[in-house]
């Protein structure tokens, strides 16, 4: 007999082929056919740091002539770790025995044998690619064969003469911690979700944004060329709609317009990318006239900042990382009952799972480009329209 106490239950299983972002893993191949901004541009200096992405660790540098490089961390002479190489003019060199290695991986130097090392040329450091754009450092971790233009954004591209980029690595979330230790999906299709806003960000932790987000809005999901858009109505009583438009576009960028309502397309993209499958970061760029803009765009509660609340606040007043991370470090969408506000998110996860077989059957996703116009246009933000 059935009676649903918790007795009887047995928990689902979360879905690691959209959840996995490994090399090898079915989205983890997705992720890796396009180009994922990993840090921003001030943190690739003459000091090698550690960065984590798509659950693989690697060493980002900058040379003396101002080239970032990525490396695997091993040295391909013995091991050492080349996160305390010394970086150089034209590379890196390891502590150990001194090899250098440039910002593709060939050897340039091995001190210790004859003649500098006569084969050198035959030894070659694991590297990815690199390129800067928007005040971060994106690299490609897919098939050198399929290595698509790194794209730009027409949100970006134009700028009024008072306005400049914002960049923000710090992974903040609806104004939680920096740090982010849940899996990365859980926060990507979240963007396919306007109905919490009413609840979460307005009867459980007070008016987070703008009253008019405590309207709930009529919602309509739409498959686009490169993902999943969302878009919501809201009848603000005085004769006027908002329409506000957010979209996923694949393999993990939000377009999330400014949720206080800035007017007019969205001057803000966020990638949302994965550390590892229990992880992920979020880059974000702005585009505005005040350099705090993205500052003033976190999330408080009660006028407090995340960070400030008490255990017994955080319990109170739950935001997007409370509700995020409590569904389960990776969550288990086999215990998930989907319904009719869920079907942004089950249109998402139903193209995820379409991409994957694609990209294993040797086919290239969407929305990657390989020559021509590499302008990619947005339609998300928050149009005020007359009724
Ligand atoms: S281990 Fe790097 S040079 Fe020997
Ligand atoms: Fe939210």
């Amino acid at each position: 007999m059935d009676t649903g106490t918790a007795y009887e239950f047995t928990p689902g299983l979360p879905r690691l082929e959209l959840t996995q972002v490994g090399r090898g893993t079915p989205y983890g191949e997705v992720l890796r056919r396009y180009w994922q901004p990993i840090a921003l541009s001030s943190d690739a200096s003459r000091t090698p740091r550690q960065v984590r992405v798509l659950g693989e660790d690697l060493i980002l540098f900058r040379t003396g002539r101002g080239s970032p490089g990525l490396l695997y961390p091993r040295c391909a002479h013995r091991g050492a770790s080349l996160f305390y190489g010394g970086v150089e003019r034209d590379g890196i060199r390891c502590c150990y025995h001194g090899w250098v290695f440039d910002t593709e991986g060939r050897c340039l130097e091995q001190p210790c044998e004859p003649e500098n090392g006569l084969h050198r040329d035959r030894v070659r450091q694991p590297w990815y690619p690199v390129h800067e754009r928007y005040g971060l450092i994106w690299a490609y971790l897919g098939p050198p064969d399929r290595k698509p233009l790194l794209p730009r954004y027409d949100v970006l591209e134009t700028a009024a003469a008072d306005e400049s980029l914002i960049t923000d690595g710090s992974g903040v979330g609806g104004g939680g911690p920096a740090f982010l230790d849940f899996n990365w999906l859980q926060h990507w299709e979240n963007v396919l979700d306007p109905f919490h806003v009413p609840i979460l960000h307005a009867r459980f932790s007070g008016f987070q944004f703008s009253p008019e987000m405590a309207l709930m809005p009529e919602v309509q999901f739409e498959y686009t060329a490169c993902g999943v858009r969302s878009t919501q109505r809201r009848f603000l009583g005085d004769g006027r709609t908002l329409r506000r438009v957010t979209e996923v576009m694949f393999p993990n960028l939000r377009v999330v317009p400014s949720p206080r309502l800035k007017a007019g397309p969205t001057n803000i993209l966020g990638w949302v990318v994965p550390c590892d499958d229990e992880s992920f970061q979020i880059f974000t760029v702005a585009k505005d006239a005040a350099p705090d803009f993205l500052i003033k765009l976190r999330s408080t509660y009660g006028g407090k900042a995340w960070s400030e609340l008490t255990p017994e606040e955080h319990q109170r007043m739950p935001g997007d990382y409370e509700a995020q991370k409590s569904q389960g470090t990776i969550t288990l969408h086999g215990d998930d009952h989907l319904i009719t506000t869920d079907q942004g998110v089950a249109m998402l996860r139903r193209m995820m799972a379409k991409q994957i077989r694609n990209v294993a059957d040797g086919g290239d996703p969407p929305g990657v480009i390989f020559d021509g116009n590499d302008v990619i246009a947005i339609e998300g933000g928050n149009f005020f329209e007359d009724q």
